[in-house]
């Protein structure tokens, strides 16, 4: 049995990961840490929380007491948690600092001094900034353009350094902008959709016409678990699916397939330091025997289904009401 302590694993893409893992593998065990911040929700893992393999503890990754008593039970550690949302860290850098680069810190000094097996970051894209043309390899420089993906490009070397000054066995998956089911309805795919269920505007920056390289997040859990397994001790990998289309279209996609009408689309101020387009090649991810399986059409409309059969899950967040309600339905379990 092997035992896997995800971190963060109550966010979008951790909570997919450790469905999919425990879906696919008898013979693992899973611990998740998660500090339950606004994007924390366990009803994400409503399907594994009676799974005897699966454990959830509430802490945060700053935290080293919590992750010393944590990390020995471990063979992998697999690094999710992180404030996620650019236009709160435009907003608020602050936490971003502390969870997305001191967290990672504080993991790294415990996975040192237990010997960890195997440190898997989640990077993302956005280390690279932006490109107008043509595609980011993994030696391309970090040139990051909002705290959140400085916090993410400092988190990204730093675990590079334990390999490097420590021989630390670190691996670093870099992702484009995943999406599907459990995404926090303030990330583009699931607020518009949220929004055009609810006959609301959807306040698109700019001009719209900034690109995004859109990964299916099931397809994400399959790179990252490849690279988990094969990747080269130090080495970074990009991993995205070609699915290159503006705001724009995106949007007309979401209202198309709801039948909802243009005029719910409304264009405001832009975001500050707005990258224009991600890109990325991932031949040296595909070159271990990964290639994205999910086309984006029928991705985004399952997906978009998805959000409209569990009205319940995203209604209470977008109205607040999720903290209280996770109170009553999980303190007294935890
Ligand atoms: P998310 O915001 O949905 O989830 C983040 C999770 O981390 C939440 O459950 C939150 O409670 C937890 N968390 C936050 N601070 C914590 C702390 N101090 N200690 C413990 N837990 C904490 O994020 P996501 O979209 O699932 O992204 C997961 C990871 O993938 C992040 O590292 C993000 O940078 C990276 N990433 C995301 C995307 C994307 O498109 N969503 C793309 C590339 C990379
Ligand atoms: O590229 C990977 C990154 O993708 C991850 O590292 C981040 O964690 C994740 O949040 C995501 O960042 P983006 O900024 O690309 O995603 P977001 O969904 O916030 O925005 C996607 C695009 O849509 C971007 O060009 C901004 C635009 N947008 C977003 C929102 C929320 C709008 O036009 N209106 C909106 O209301």
């Amino acid at each position: 049995m092997r035992t896997l302590l995800v971190t963060g694993g109550a966010g979008f893409i951790g909570s997919n990961f450790i469905q999919y893992m425990l879906g696919k593998h008898t013979e693992i065990s899973i611990i998740n840490l998660d500090k339950l911040t606004y994007a924390g929700n366990l009803e994400n893992l409503k399907t594994v929380e009676h799974d005897d393999r699966y454990r959830f503890v509430e802490g945060d990754i700053c935290n080293a007491e919590i992750v010393n008593r944590l990390v020995p039970e471990a063979d992998v550690i697999v690094n999710f948690a992180a404030e996620s949302h650019v236009d709160r860290s435009i907003g608020k850098p602050d936490d971003f600092i502390k969870t997305d680069i001191y967290g990672v810190f504080v993991l790294l000094e415990a996975a040192r001094s237990n010997g960890i097996q195997r440190f898997v970051q989640i990077s993302t894209d956005e280390v690279y900034g932006s490109r107008e043309k043509g595609h980011f390899s993994e030696t391309d420089p970090l040139m990051p353009s909002s705290p959140y993906a400085a916090s993410k490009s400092g988190a990204d070397r730093l675990v590079y350094s334990y390999y490097v000054t420590y021989r630390l066995p670190v691996v670093i998956p870099r992702s484009s902008n995943n999406f599907g089911p459990y995404q926090y309805p303030e990330k583009l795919i699931p607020l518009f959709v949220t929004n055009a269920l609810e006959n609301k505007k959807l306040p698109i920056y700019g001009d719209g016409l900034n690109v995004r390289d859109w990964l299916y997040v099931m397809d994400n859990c399959e790179a990252i678990e490849l690279i988990m397994e094969q990747g080269r001790d130090g080495e970074a990998y990009n991993v995205g699916a070609g699915n290159e289309y503006s705001n724009l279209e995106i949007t007309r996609f979401i209202l198309d397939f709801l039948h909802k009408p243009e005029s719910l689309m409304t264009f405001v101020e832009d975001r500050k330091g707005h990258d224009r387009r991600y890109a990325l090649d991932i031949g040296k991810t595909c070159a271990l025997g990964w290639k994205p399986r999910h086309s984006f059409q029928e991705a985004m409309k399952e997906t978009i289904q998805w959000y409209c059969h569990h009205r319940e899950w995203w209604e209470k967040l977008k109205s607040g009401e999720y903290l209280e309600y996770y109170r009553k339905q999980y303190q007294n379990r935890l």
